[in-house]
């Protein structure tokens, strides 16, 4: 997710899922091919399984910006067809390609032809005045011809006109039965669904119904122990829950690693915030991250005064 995720993001969301398939924020091809900001796929190991999510509309470029993340060991390589800034618009990429299935086709075979890895596909279920129904099974029917296997689907469509991006993420309507329909018609598809979702129950519901994954955004990023301490067990069966004391711990080496390279405390810390949302002391543990991460000289140590704020608990709290 754009200016809220990172590496050190994920990071700490590997430390609570080991089994979660994490994404990157969209990468735009041209900063890759023409920018040479190659800075921007740096990632640490543990980080894996972990996607590469690309914006552009060149096949070529795409292609080659593909083959660098691919160099650099993504799992996957995500085109984005689902942002609907005025930038990207500009740009001629994110949702506005949902009206140009063609395109999409095209960028997805130049893609799949550049690297080993999957090559999958971020989509929205239309824009504007297009009638999902119709739309999105052509646009699925086009991209599966391509080579694409895999995708994942915003179940709501983009206002490409009047909405900012933030109210595009919550007032066009969500139809997840749109998506369970696609699964019906593309049965050999792998689809995820994606849009408001928040809990852990949920998801499981989603693929009990048949799908074959769930993305959740910003639930995962506000409260990230919610979402991420069960996952494993919950969702894919194997290794147990994580708590977010382990995962706070857990963080004090990688802090220090940043640190030592001359990176700043509240580059990583500000993602911790929300760990343990809902739990007494979490209100204390934010203040003195967000107070003490900017000071001079602030280290880990901060992590380890803020997390005495936190009582401990016997198991995990009730997510409900
Ligand atoms: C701050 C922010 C940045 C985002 N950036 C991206 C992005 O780079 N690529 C993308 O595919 N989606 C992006 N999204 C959209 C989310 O991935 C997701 O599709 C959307 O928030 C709906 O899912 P959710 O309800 O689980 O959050 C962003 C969302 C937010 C809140």
């Amino acid at each position: 997710m754009m200016d809220w995720t990172d590496r050190h993001c994920r990071y700490l969301h590997r430390l609570l899922s080991a089994h979660t398939l994490l994404y990157t924020e969209m990468v735009t091809a041209a900063a890759l091919v023409r920018g040479g900001a190659l800075h921007l796929l740096a990632f640490s190991p543990q980080e894996h399984p972990v996607a590469l999510q690309l914006g552009g509309s060149d096949p070529a470029e795409l292609a080659r910006a593909a083959k660098l993340g691919a160099q650099a060991g993504y799992d996957e390589i995500n085109l984005n067809v689902g942002c609907p800034s005025d930038r990207v618009q500009s740009g001629a990429f994110g949702a506005v390609l949902m009206q140009q299935p063609g395109l999409v086709a095209d960028c997805v075979a130049a893609m799949q032809d550049a690297v080993a890895v999957p090559v999958t596909v971020k989509c929205r279920i239309g824009v504007d005045d297009q009638t999902p129904e119709e739309v999105l099974p052509e646009f699925l029917a086009r991209i599966v011809a391509a080579g694409c296997e895999r995708l994942i689907i915003h179940a709501r469509k983009a206002w490409l006109q009047g909405l900012s991006p933030k109210e595009n993420r919550d007032i066009p309507p969500l139809d997840y039965d749109l998506v369970m329909q696609m699964k019906g018609l593309f049965p050999n598809l792998h689809i995820s669904i994606n849009g408001g979702i928040t809990t852990l129950e949920q998801a499981a519901a989603f693929l009990e119904a048949g799908l074959d994954g769930v993305m959740i955004g910003r639930a995962a990023y506000h409260d990230p122990a919610a979402v991420l301490c069960r996952a494993d067990p919950v969702i894919f069966g194997r290794g147990e829950a994580s708590t977010a004391e382990q995962a706070a711990e857990a963080m004090l080496p990688y802090i220090e690693a940043h640190l030592a390279e001359g990176g700043k405390l509240g580059q990583v810390t500000r993602h911790m915030l929300g760990l343990f949302n809902g739990r007494p002391g979490a209100r204390l543990w934010r203040r003195t991250l967000s107070e003490g991460a900017h000071l001079p000289g602030a280290g880990p140590e901060l992590v380890e005064q803020a997390l005495r704020a936190v009582p401990a608990v016997d198991g995990l709290r009730d997510t409900g």
